[in-house]
């Protein structure tokens, strides 16, 4: 079969990105403008200020891209986009102008969940990668365990209730004074302290759930940090950092350790943010070579957000004849399956 260009868009949240990507595995260019540096002053992502960036950078991303591959829109089949779950007005930025450049170029538009673009920037990192296989979905504002049965068959088997986990390591660092996103901070100050320095909760939920719930970690966190304050006590960053950590870890290994033997799938491919986390990586690869499952991690700027999964899912979706209309809308909770 002859193979496909798609152009990739990613408005979500703070990183503005466009990619092409060859019939969903190979790469021919990225461009991500991020905002980081702009939302750090505030401890985290400003929703309106995300939009306005977004508007601004988005049309340069987009030419950039198309150049580096070297080549034009006439090129592309199809254009893809996320169009939700995330920021609503982020979403609607990059949509909108997918929208209308699909509509002036006579291009196939394509709409793409995040979370499945997530999973799908395992695809580019292994090109033998194929369903079926688990996926473990770990950023800042989803924790999924998913059943990849097929590229468009994905089954959630389990969730958070609460908080994401990468929301409970930027919860968590910003109490500790770390700047947004936390997530990186936290993994780097745990590699200085101790894990069995404090004592926090691992909340497994009920027998053979696979469901997760970080926010009672958080609170736990919280408290310990006010009753050494109390207490006049100096509080040891790095220790709190590697104890909180593995409390986050210990559960995620835990969790997929046991979809991996409920459906004895012995494939597990991680991916979002937190998937960069340097202590998840190691724990995750222990745990594979125990049991002889097949482990699948992104490289760190493929965890984060980025437009490259975006187009890679969305051939997928090509080839299994989900495509959209210019009525496709923003969806900020869009949910998976
Ligand atoms: O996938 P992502 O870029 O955005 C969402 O879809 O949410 O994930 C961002 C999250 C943030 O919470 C960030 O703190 C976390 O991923 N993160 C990390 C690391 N790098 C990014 N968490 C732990 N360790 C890291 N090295
Ligand atoms: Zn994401």
């Amino acid at each position: 079969m002859k193979d496909k260009l798609i152009l990739g868009i990613e408005t979500s949240c703070d990183e503005t990105s466009a990619a092409i990507v060859k019939s969903g595995r190979t790469l021919l260019s990225e461009v991500t403008s991020t905002q980081i540096d702009i939302h750090r002053i505030y401890g985290g992502v400003v929703p309106e200020i995300a939009s306005r960036n977004h508007l601004q950078m988005l049309p340069y991303v987009v030419s950039e891209a198309l150049e580096k591959a070297d080549i034009t829109i006439d090129d592309i089949d199809a254009i893809g986009v996320t169009y939700g779950p995330g920021l609503v007005g982020a979403l609607l930025v990059g949509l909108s102008y997918a929208k209308a450049l699909a509509y002036a170029s006579k291009k196939t538009l394509i709409g793409v969940h995040h979370i499945k673009g997530h999973i799908a920037a395992n695809y580019l990192q292994y090109p033998d990668l194929e369903p079926p296989f688990l996926g473990l979905v770990v950023s800042g504002g989803h924790t999924n365990i998913v059943h990849v049965r097929d590229y468009c068959d994905i089954v959630t088997l389990g969730k958070t209730i609460d908080d994401a986990a990468g929301e409970a390591y930027d919860k968590v660092a910003r109490v500790l004074g770390f700047p947004y996103p936390g997530g990186p901070e936290i993994d780097a100050h745990a590699k200085l302290g101790k894990a069995d320095a404090i004592a926090f909760p691992r909340v497994m939920l009920e027998h053979g759930s696979l469901d997760f719930s970080f926010s009672g970690l958080k609170s736990a966190v919280l408290n310990y940090l006010n009753s050494m304050d109390m207490k006049n006590i100096e509080v040891n960053a790095d220790d709190v950092s590697a104890s909180f950590q593995e409390a986050v870890i210990d559960v995620l290994v835990e969790k997929i350790q046991l979809a991996a033997k409920k459906t004895h799938i012995k494939k597990i491919a991680l991916s979002g943010g937190v998937a960069a986390n340097s202590r998840l990586k190691e724990r995750m690869t222990q745990m594979a070579e125990d049991n002889g499952y097949m482990l699948y991690i992104p490289q760190p700027k493929y965890c984060t957000d980025n437009a490259s999964m975006i187009a890679s899912c969305a051939y997928y979706e090509l080839m299994c004849g989900n495509v959209a209309d210019i009525y496709l809308n923003a969806v900020a909770n869009l949910p998976l399956g």
